[in-house]
């Protein structure tokens, strides 16, 4: 994708895109493979935004359009682990690395990828790549975020965390790993909740309806 102007100054800043090309991605992404997950990755971005505005230190445009973009790997089609090193790939030949780096850490609060079963439909270099990779990256705000946020966005809105683990166990089932992410979840939950000064649920509205109708 072209890197987009106005009056005459990028607005790319070289490390993920603008949200105008973001945005264009995620639209041509779902012409390919229509489905909820453009909605989750919309409403996850939006999250980001929020709870990172209210960071310090956080620069939430950065945060919002790498989880905006976290799924995008889903372009090729209905995959599951493959979507990671798929979304990676694909921001890293744009020139993206800080979007490419949430497409793989997002799925990882737990980073050992042995603590995740059941779902490797990606070849067994790519999955070494996966979890060298996961295994030595050094987690900052922004890969805490975008784990979070995938658990508080479900296509319809905001949600609480309890409610997304319900739903993603009953369409992908649990398995040994899955309470101890869980916990992790929570765990960054109060992170954000510490480093705000507030509950990140009263950050994302619609919540308390969303997370019960
Ligand atoms: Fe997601």
């Amino acid at each position: 994708m072209k890197e987009e102007t106005l009056g005459g100054e990028s607005l790319d800043n070289g490390t993920f895109p603008n949200r105008e090309t973001a945005l264009k991605t995620l639209d041509w992404a779902a012409k390919r493979n229509p489905g909820n997950w453009i909605r989750h990755s919309r409403v996850a971005g939006d999250a980001a935004l929020r709870i990172a505005s209210a960071m310090p230190g956080m620069d939430a445009e950065k945060a919002s359009i790498c989880c905006l973009l976290h799924d995008i790997g889903r372009y090729v089609g209905v995959v599951r682990a493959r979507h990671q090193i798929e979304g990676y790939r694909f921001c890293m030949e744009r020139g993206w690395p800080d979007a490419a780096r949430i497409c793989l850490t997002h799925t990882y609060p737990l980073n050992d990828i042995r603590r995740y079963n059941e779902y490797w439909d990606v070849d067994e270099a790519d999955k070494r790549f996966i979890e060298t990779y996961v295994r030595n990256a050094v987690y900052t705000p922004y890969d805490y975020l975008a784990q979070l946020v995938d658990y508080l966005a479900l296509p319809s809105g905001f949600c609480i965390l309890e409610k997304r683990m319900v739903d993603v166990a009953r369409r992908h089932g649990t398995d040994t790993g899955s309470v101890a992410r869980w916990n992790r979840l929570f765990e960054l939950k109060a992170y954000f909740d510490d480093k705000t000064g507030v509950n990140i649920y009263g950050l994302l509205p619609g919540i308390r309806e969303n997370s019960i109708l």
